[in-house]
């Protein structure tokens, strides 16, 4: 299997930690989506797509990256995010970011999410929150997130 994993990864490095178990797993590298172009994607089977949240969105650099995307996609994808709280029911951003990847021809498989230490300066009053995250329970998952994907592409 050819994967890769496009990863934007800013506060902590959270999302980054997740990206490269699932990477191990996945024999995929990770990259920054600086560091590849839109067009490169048609060469791999598989494409992980990475994020923080800020401001109850995926950042705009991954956002930008999968707009840009040429139409006629034929590769998988799935996504995953690191964040400080749980997606709200009113914002949906996972969704949003998934539906722009299937516009562009992507079959989702799957997505992952779990908490990251978060910073947001109002939340540094209390030191913040989510310490420690991802901590090795949430890798843990990670990796078993991976594990069933590797499952379904060789399946
Ligand atoms: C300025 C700022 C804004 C954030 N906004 C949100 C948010 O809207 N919702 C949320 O759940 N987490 C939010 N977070 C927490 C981050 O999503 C979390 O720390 C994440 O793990 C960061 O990933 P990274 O280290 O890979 O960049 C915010 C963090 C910062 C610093």
């Amino acid at each position: 299997m050819n994967a890769v994993i496009v990863c934007k990864s800013v506060s902590h490095g959270n999302t980054r930690k997740v990206a490269e178990v699932i990477g191990e797993v996945l024999g995929a590298k990770v990259v920054d989506p600086a560091e590849i172009g839109p067009a490169e994607l048609a060469g791999y089977d598989l494409v992980g797509f990475g994020s923080g949240v800020r401001n109850m969105d995926f950042y705009p650099e991954l956002r930008k990256f999968a707009r840009a995307l040429p139409d006629g996609q034929r590769g998988k994808a799935f996504v995953f995010n690191t964040s400080g709280f749980p997606e709200p029911g009113f914002r949906r951003y996972r969704r949003n970011f998934t539906a722009t990847l299937e516009r562009k021809g992507f079959e989702i498989l799957d997505s992952f999410s779990c908490y990251g230490y978060d910073t947001f300066l109002p939340l540094m009053i209390v030191g913040g929150v989510r310490k420690g995250h991802p901590d090795a329970a949430d890798l843990a998952a990670a990796r078993t997130f991976a594990e069933g994907l590797r499952e379904r592409i060789a399946g």
